[in-house]
């Protein structure tokens, strides 16, 4: 039987190549960033980036299964179409978002963007300026003995909004913390051996009202396009976090630049709408706002936990086994 071709990043390094096992069953073949000619495969390796693989994409023939590197996957899907598999790389991603948002969520309560900004003015104004946001982001004017310099994640109701991989890993982190957790995800499941009680979406704002942190953690999809509006800012109490590791289009970017100079929320966001955000954009400048580029699932440790789940579905399809993680069956 003639190998399975399997096309991979030419740019990826040696010792990640090396990761598929030398096998009469598979032939690779690396595919450069801009191929000059028509390149016969049956199992393509994106690169990451989308512009990356949309040059690519034109030049491959006889694609049958498209494996992604990332968690999301909607420009793969786009571009290769109906008729070819697409499967992500769940987990890939999951400890490092999941430590991001850990940090993001640490890093708004306990202030260290403000203190980091007083830090570049080499100013040591500890304890009325963390009074001041604390008092005007809870609207609480009663005098704080001593002043409040820090807020604790301990005790606090936290709303996951996606419940998969990465959304677990993010409860799991946060255990520890002491917090009561909400998880919100496409359908409703109860309570049992499998996990704990998952609400549906349809109960997001439902639940919203009794939410101090809110994650969003879950796929860009047109369910999930604008889910966080300005009803959704409205319903959440006063001061509340919000915290997007998922998609920028997820939240309403007016909604969300209008929630923070109100001084309604404070958020932390990886991902914004547009991407990259333009230098002149309003949400640069919103108050209460920690912004990271889009930085999150990218560690030392993401390259080769992506490619060990691309070695392992290419075993599957060898082996005549079931793929895994199919966001996409071809048509
Ligand atoms: N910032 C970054 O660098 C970064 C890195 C990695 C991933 N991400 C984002 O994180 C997302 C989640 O990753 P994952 O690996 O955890 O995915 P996953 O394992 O596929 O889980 C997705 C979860 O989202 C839920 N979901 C899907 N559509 C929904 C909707 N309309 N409303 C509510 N919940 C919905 C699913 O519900 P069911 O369980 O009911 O199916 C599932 O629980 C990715 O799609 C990606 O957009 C961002």
């Amino acid at each position: 039987m003639a190998p399975l071709k399997v096309g991979y990043p030419a740019a990826l390094p040696a010792e990640l190549a090396a990761l598929f096992p030398a096998s009469a069953e598979i032939e690779l073949i690396p595919i450069p960033a801009n191929p000059q000619s028509e390149i016969a495969i049956d199992f393509w390796i994106p690169p990451p980036a989308a512009a990356l693989g949309e040059k690519i994409w034109p030049h491959l023939r006889g694609v049958k299964t498209a494996q992604s590197m990332m968690a999301g996957t909607e420009w793969l899907t786009k571009l290769v179409g109906p008729h070819v598999t697409v499967c992500n790389a769940q987990g890939a991603h999951s400890i490092s978002t999941a430590e991001w948002t850990m940090a993001a969520i640490l890093s708004m309560l306990k202030y260290l963007p403000l203190y980091r900004d007083l830090q570049q003015q080499s100013e040591w104004c500890s304890r009325k300026q963390g009074s001041a946001v604390y008092a005007a982001l809870h609207q609480d004017t009663r005098p704080q003995f001593p002043p409040i310099m820090q807020e604790e994640l301990h005790g606090k109701r936290v709303l996951i909004v996606g419940y998969g991989d990465i959304g677990k890993t993010i409860e799991r982190m946060l255990t520890p913390f002491a917090v009561e957790i909400t998880r919100i995800a496409r359908t409703a499941r109860g309570a049992s051996a499998a996990g704990p009680e998952v609400h549906a979406v349809a109960e997001l704002d439902a639940l919203l009202p009794h939410a101090e942190i809110v994650i969003l953690i879950l796929p860009h999809t047109a369910e999930s396009h604008g889910l966080i509006g300005a009803k959704q800012f409205a319903l959440m109490p006063q001061g509340a976090l919000l915290v997007n590791a998922a998609r920028g289009p997820i939240v309403q970017t007016e909604a969300l630049i209008e929630a923070l100079q109100s001084g309604r929320i404070r958020a932390a966001v990886d991902v914004t709408d547009p991407e990259p955000l333009p230098a002149d954009h309003p949400l640069w400048k919103s108050q209460n706002l920690l912004i990271t580029p889009h930085v999150a699932g990218s560690t030392p440790q993401f390259s080769p936990r992506a490619i060990r789940i691309a070695v392992e579905q290419v075993r599957r399809v060898v082996a005549g086994e079931p793929l895994r993680f199919i966001v996409q069956q071809a048509q």
